[in-house]
């Protein structure tokens, strides 16, 4: 994907020091935040965790429109050189509504997600795990279809790994109880490759591990997408050369849970997280 950053006349925007930024329901986009961080070490990361409104997985595409409007717009305010979408619900429903609205350029977590389960997959069998808002959206398999028509995708909804993920249950028997359940149709497809098309999954892969044949290859969205804005970045001239890298995080609720649970995700401990309110945005 090409971006031509000069397109741009809001501040920040062609500013290759600009810090970049990541929007999510709550914590779990933490996942891509931590991808972001290992490849790009020097540049600057604002986080918005929506932890007022979390989950966005269960709640309908209009709903999730509305508030990805809002959270993306209080990072154009930060002056960003981009928005990152890491939640996959929001980037499936709102992605296009997002291109057109902001003055920066946006990345979504499904189209690098897709394009690393082409990549990988030899028998063009894609199994996607999403939220149940992702699922119906149908934007992993359009996506997926969108670079090579012959893929055939089994999708399927596994709503109780986000609250499992949170819980600390990743790796629990719960987990691949759970697991077992939600991947059974899709065994039974013979899927060579799975997507991960869910901020909170990339914690549960040592309990997929188990379950799955090992033929199966896993496609974590998180660390495709910071392949992808790591190559959009290099190819606009955009990377900050300047910076050691600082990362700024809010919420839009009290931040105790996400500064207790996100440590998990992040990998790191959470220091300063200060506690926003959005703006409303008409859709
Ligand atoms: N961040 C969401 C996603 O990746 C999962 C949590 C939620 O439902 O808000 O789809």
């Amino acid at each position: 994907m090409q971006i031509d950053f000069s397109d741009c006349s809001v501040p920040g925007c062609g500013d290759p020091d600009a810090a970049i930024g990541v929007f999510d329901s709550g914590v779990g986009g933490l996942t891509v935040l931590q991808e972001l961080r290992r490849l790009l070490p020097q540049e600057n990361l604002i986080y918005l965790g929506d932890t007022a409104r979390v989950p966005y997985g269960t709640k309908s595409a209009e709903t999730v429109q509305k508030y990805a409007c809002e959270a993306a717009a209080f990072l154009v305010g930060k002056r960003v050189k981009m928005v990152v979408v890491a939640c996959n619900t929001a980037s499936s429903v709102a992605l296009d509504l997002l291109r057109e609205q902001l003055p920066v350029p946006v990345i979504g977590v499904i189209e690098p997600g897709a394009s690393g389960a082409i990549r990988v997959s030899r028998s063009g069998i894609v199994g996607v795990i999403g939220t149940e808002g992702t699922v119906a959206s149908d934007a992993y398999p359009q996506a997926l279809r969108a670079l090579n028509p012959e893929v055939q995708v089994y999708s399927a909804p596994c709503p109780l790994f986000v609250p499992l993920a949170e819980e600390g249950w990743a790796q629990h028997q719960i987990a691949a109880l759970a697991a077992q359940e939600y991947l059974a149709p899709l065994l039974a497809a013979s899927i060579d490759t799975l997507v991960l098309g869910c901020t909170h999954y990339p914690l549960l892969k040592p309990t997929l591990k188990q379950l799955l044949p090992t033929k199966v290859e896993l496609v974590d969205s998180a660390w495709e997408t910071a392949q992808m804005v790591w190559q959009i970045l290099q190819a606009g001239g955009m990377l900050n050369r300047t910076s050691s890298g600082e990362w700024q995080f809010f919420v839009t609720d009290v931040p105790r849970r996400f500064v207790r649970v996100g440590g998990a995700f992040l990998g790191a401990d959470l220091a300063a997280v200060e506690r926003v309110r959005l703006a409303s945005a008409s859709v």
